[in-house]
């Protein structure tokens, strides 16, 4: 069965999630980052894009609070880890492939080389699933069939949530609107790619708002009809 996907991010007044100076998301405050780990309490795995892992090296490693909220709710004491990555550019050295228990994926092309292959193979199970671009329609199969997600918590960046919403695989958004200002034309927005026509446009729904401090938590759904 297709698992439910939900996408998180963190932008700023004008659209982006990063800085100038690629700071990523350290721009939000501590409570999205409390809203961050709750959503991850409720996921059986989560999926990023190699320019995220890169830039933030986050770990998805939960422990305290959050790991019993897991296990209370019968799902594995850390959600699967998993990267799109087509060139195998993810460093085997991210702190996502140190051993916690769940498995870390790597969904990556035939593009890749050999001299990335190895070394990521030691870390990872790798799956190569597009000839010269990941195809996520597959990505989402294998999660639900081989691995039994139900809930897939999809955390960027950029480039990946363009090719979700493109592919129609984003069911749920989850947006905090910070109270910042960052711009620039070359500074990532929450969706990159090459970007949608006038008919191509992705309309959501809101279904819930929360403010917090000088910051508004947004739920949407993804109208798909
Ligand atoms: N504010 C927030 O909430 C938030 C959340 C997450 C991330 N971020 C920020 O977002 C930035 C990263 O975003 P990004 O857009 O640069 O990168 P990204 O989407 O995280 O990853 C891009 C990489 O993913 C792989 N990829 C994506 N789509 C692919 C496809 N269809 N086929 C094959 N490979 C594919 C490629 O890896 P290869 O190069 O290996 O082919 C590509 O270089 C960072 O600055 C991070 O801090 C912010």
């Amino acid at each position: 069965m297709k698992p439910q996907t939900s996408l998180i991010m963190a932008v700023s007044l004008d659209g982006k999630i990063s800085t100038r100076d690629g700071a990523g998301p350290r721009f939000a405050s501590e409570a999205d980052g409390i809203r961050l780990r709750e959503l991850r309490s409720h996921a059986d795995a989560i999926l990023v894009g190699a320019g995220t892992i890169i830039a933030d090296d986050p770990t998805f490693t939960e422990n305290g609070k959050y790991k019993e909220l897991r296990i209370q709710r019968g799902l594995a004491p850390n959600p699967i880890k998993a990267v799109v990555s087509g060139r195998g550019s993810v460093p085997e050295t991210a702190q996502m492939f140190h051993p916690n228990g769940a498995p870390a994926l790597v969904f990556t092309t035939e593009r890749i080389s050999s001299s990335r292959l190895v070394p990521l193979q030691k870390v990872a199970e790798i799956y190569r699933v597009g000839e010269t671009t990941v195809d996520f329609q597959r990505v989402i199969e294998i999660l639900g069939e081989v691995y039994q997600v139900k809930q897939l918590l999809i955390e960027g960046g950029g480039q990946v949530n363009f090719d979700l919403f493109r592919a129609g695989l984003i069911d749920e958004v989850y947006l905090t609107l910070c109270p910042k200002v960052i711009g620039g034309k070359d500074v990532l927005t929450s969706v990159e790619g090459a970007g949608f026509n006038f008919l191509d446009i992705v309309d959501v729904e809101l279904l819930d708002h929360r403010l917090v401090g000088d910051e508004i938590f947004l739920h949407y759904r993804v109208c798909k009809d």
